[in-house]
């Protein structure tokens, strides 16, 4: 963060230390389906080939939940209203939400939060520079966890609005995504609302394609966790002796992404053996999808009223617009 910029632009850096990314990966190892939870994608490179996913044929949710956005947008700036504090979990690039910023009134401030830091900070330096009247306060965190919400001040009052597009919410289990809208609504007590991004259960063969693409674009973002942990834990995980595995599980209603040991083999990570025997895999990622029924129930078991809902001609994403109750 050291190129730190344009004096609008401060950064909070609550970003999750190698510490945790270490223990997190250990106890994950032990488990008898071993799993590491899927926010640890998104270092610099792993940040960098979502946004290539994003750009693939096959890869709909991106360029869908866009084409929506921009149809919609102005039905959601009459929503929002004027003067409106802005807050976007997992930012990311930070490109859907120009399309907001462009047809809102006199945005108050846009809060940018995202486990990636440096990625977040150079986002945030390009939108400073396209929105020069816009406040801006990039916050680098695990917005899963609980970090400090540093609105400006002279806006606590103002209405919040919370982004949370690209169907991320799907990452979760629906405990946790239950926990997670429950804290949002919290936050959000008193007015506030919250416009989420939601991909929508299909046709299993497109969901299949879009997360295993003929680029084999997904399979090098999947397989970078274990560069990842090689380089910041200190593991001689063989990238070569694994291989990306992404189906469809039917009962959960979830795309699932693992890395299968082509071998039989044992892997030393930060001093310890794990062994693997071949076809046993480590679980990277759940990716559920939802009907528009089933997200608005949680939506409500969580404490929100599901104010309205926009989905494209094809049925294949939503976009929920709901106020904390
Ligand atoms: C960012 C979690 C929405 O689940 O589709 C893309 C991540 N994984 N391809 C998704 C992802 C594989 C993406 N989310």
């Amino acid at each position: 963060m050291s190129r730190a910029a344009a004096p609008r632009v401060h950064a909070h850096d609550f970003t999750p230390d190698v510490e945790s990314f270490r223990e997190d990966v250990l106890r994950g190892l032990a488990l008898p389906q071993k799993e590491i939870p899927a926010k640890y994608f998104y270092d610099s490179r792993g940040s960098e080939l979502f946004e290539e996913i994003c750009g693939l044929e096959e890869y709909y949710p991106t360029r869908t939940e866009t084409a929506l956005l921009r149809k919609v947008a102005s039905e959601i700036a009459d929503r929002v209203g004027p003067n409106a504090v802005l807050i976007e979990y997992g930012a990311g690039a930070s490109q859907k939400v120009r399309i907001l910023l462009d047809r809102l009134e006199a945005t108050a401030a846009f809060i940018p939060i995202d486990i990636s830091g440096e990625h977040l900070l150079q986002a945030a330096k390009s939108l400073a520079a396209d929105y020069p009247r816009l406040q801006i306060v990039p916050v680098a965190a695990d917005y899963t966890e609980r970090f400090e919400l540093p609105v400006p001040s002279g806006l606590g009052s103002a209405k919040k609005v919370v982004f949370f597009p690209g169907s991320t919410i799907g990452n979760f289990s629906e405990p946790e995504a239950k926990d997670f809208l429950k804290k949002s609504a919290a936050l959000l007590a008193g007015g506030g609302e919250m416009i989420v991004g939601v991909d929508l259960k299909k046709d299993e063969r497109v969901l299949l394609d879009a997360y295993n693409d003929a680029k084999g674009v997904t399979a090098r973002f999947n397989l970078n966790l274990l560069t990842r942990i090689n380089t910041e834990i200190g593991a001689d995980f063989d990238l070569a002796a694994f291989e990306h595995h992404a189906p469809w599980n039917p009962e959960a209603g979830r795309i699932e992404m693992h890395l299968v040991s082509r071998i039989r083999q044992s892997v030393t990570v930060a001093g310890r053996q794990f062994e693997f025997a071949e076809g046993e895999s480590i679980h990277t990622e759940n990716s559920y999808k939802f009907t528009v029924g089933e997200f608005q129930d949680l939506a409500r078991s969580a404490g929100f009223d599901p104010v309205t809902v926009w989905t494209d001609d094809r049925d294949l994403f939503s976009i929920h617009y709901l106020r904390a109750a």
